[in-house]
């Protein structure tokens, strides 16, 4: 009997993990704020895998380095975005999260609405199709919007980087993207919780940790 209950706990599988994606336009904070968050789910006793989109396996990366330097066709370019995103939900995010990790994706689908059909035009039921595609019943369990004013990201960017080919787009393409994010997360409200980015990086930990105890 007892042999039978040993049996049957060590098949049990993990209680499935939670996946977050984090969003907003370049500058917006989503570098500074993922390793703020993995601490915090730590320091829960969660164990965490921290990736990024587009990339976050071997090939996604080289997806990357094309996407973020080489001129392309707008639909090759949300084509390839979603190429990156299918082998990432292959190889990191669904089998993560059946053994029961939390994961965090620095960007998500919400980016191809945000830049390719926002920023650059292509019509959303394109990306509607992509995304029935390639993550029919998957979405993020949480979406963090990270929202502050086009000038204080372009400001933010400046200090720091060299721009890619995205971060060298005008402040029109940028105004669309952060539009169209925000038009998601009015549509999606259980999922995306806007986050003011204004605030300083202190006052931002606060907000994220509200949110996460909500989660956890
Ligand atoms: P993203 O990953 O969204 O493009 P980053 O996290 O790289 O943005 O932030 C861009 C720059 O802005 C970095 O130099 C970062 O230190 C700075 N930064 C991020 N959040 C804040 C904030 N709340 N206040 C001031 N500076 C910030
Ligand atoms: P980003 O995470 O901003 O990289 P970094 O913080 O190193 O600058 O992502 C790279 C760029 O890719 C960003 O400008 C947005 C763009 N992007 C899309 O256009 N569509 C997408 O679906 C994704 C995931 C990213």
């Amino acid at each position: 009997m007892n042999q039978g209950v040993e049996v049957e706990s060590a098949t049990t599988p993990a209680p499935r993990g939670k996946f977050i994606s984090f969003e907003g336009i370049d500058g917006a904070g989503k570098s500074t704020h993922i390793g703020f968050v993995k601490n915090f789910l730590e320091s829960r006793g969660k164990t965490v895998v921290s990736s990024r989109e587009p990339g976050g396996t071997a090939l996604g990366e080289k997806l990357r380095a094309l996407l973020l330097h080489e001129k392309m066709h707008l639909e090759t370019e949300a084509l390839l975005m979603f190429a990156s995103r299918r082998e990432h939900l292959a190889q990191l995010i669904e089998p993560g999260l059946a053994q029961g990790h939390w994961v965090l994706s620095d960007r998500f689908t919400d980016a191809s609405f945000a830049y390719q059909s926002g920023g650059r035009g292509l019509p959303r039921s394109k990306m509607e199709a992509l995304e029935a595609w390639v993550h029919p019943s998957l979405q993020p369990d949480l979406t963090l919007l990270f929202d502050l004013p086009l000038e204080v990201a372009r400001e933010r960017l400046d200090a720091t980087r060299t721009l890619d080919k995205f971060e060298r787009e005008q402040a029109d393409f940028f105004s669309k993207c952060r539009d169209e994010y925000l038009r998601r997360a009015q549509q999606f409200p259980q999922r995306i919780v806007v986050i003011d980015s204004t605030q300083s990086i202190d006052a931002i930990r606060v907000r994220l940790g509200e949110v996460l105890e909500k989660l956890l």
